[in-house]
């Protein structure tokens, strides 16, 4: 039976850092990157349908998911760039880097969209095609890359090794 209220720790346990920009210790970017993750990985299919149908609602879709893709994926950047900017160890992974390289890449290919369909949403063959399919493949490749400094490199995970935690708080146990 338990003695004490504490939740047991266990003795192996990899080190974490907790984000800097959290709300109650939840980072807040990988709250903000599920908007653009969404509108930048339908965006494809919309296409295809619109390509495949010539239904008129599937290019304004396409539209409004690219430009909500967009300015979601900035208001996450910034809140990522905060933390890798304010947790030195973060820096020090490789994969932090490449992350920031892959979202600035993933952006810049949302501001592409958005200029290419500005004049005519339905106007989208064939570039505004190659622009969504890269688009789907860089969504990939960050989201991947941000799973390894999450799961991988414990960033934006609590702090184990100098917190106490309630009954209730303690993730995993
Ligand atoms: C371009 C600037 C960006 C920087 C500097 C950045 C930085 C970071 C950092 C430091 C983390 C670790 C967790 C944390 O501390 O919050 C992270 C996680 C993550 N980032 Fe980014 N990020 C950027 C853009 C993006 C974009 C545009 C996306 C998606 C469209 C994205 C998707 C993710 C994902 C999926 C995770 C893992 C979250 C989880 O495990 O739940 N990031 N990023």
């Amino acid at each position: 039976m338990r003695k004490s209220l504490k939740q047991p720790v266990p003795e192996k346990r990899s080190p974490t850092v907790e984000s800097r920009v959290a709300l109650k210790r939840h980072p807040l970017h990988p709250i903000l990157v599920v908007y653009p993750i969404v509108c930048l990985s339908l965006l494809l299919p919309s296409d295809l349908v619109y390509q495949w149908t010539s239904d008129g609602f599937w290019a304004r879709l396409s539209w409004w998911l690219n430009l909500i893709g967009l300015a979601s994926g900035l208001f996450a950047a910034v809140f990522g760039m905060l933390d890798m900017f304010l947790i030195r160890v973060a820096r020090r992974h490789v994969s932090v880097w490449n992350h920031f390289v892959a979202g600035v890449m993933l952006l810049a290919l949302a501001a592409l969209g958005v200029w290419l369909r500005a004049a005519d949403p339905a106007a989208i063959w064939p570039w505004a095609v190659v622009q969504s399919s890269l688009c789907l493949l860089m969504v990939i490749v960050v989201g991947w890359l941000g799973g390894t400094l999450t799961f991988g490199h414990g960033i934006g995970v609590y702090d184990h090794a100098s917190k106490d935690y309630g009954v209730d708080d303690a993730p995993g146990e």
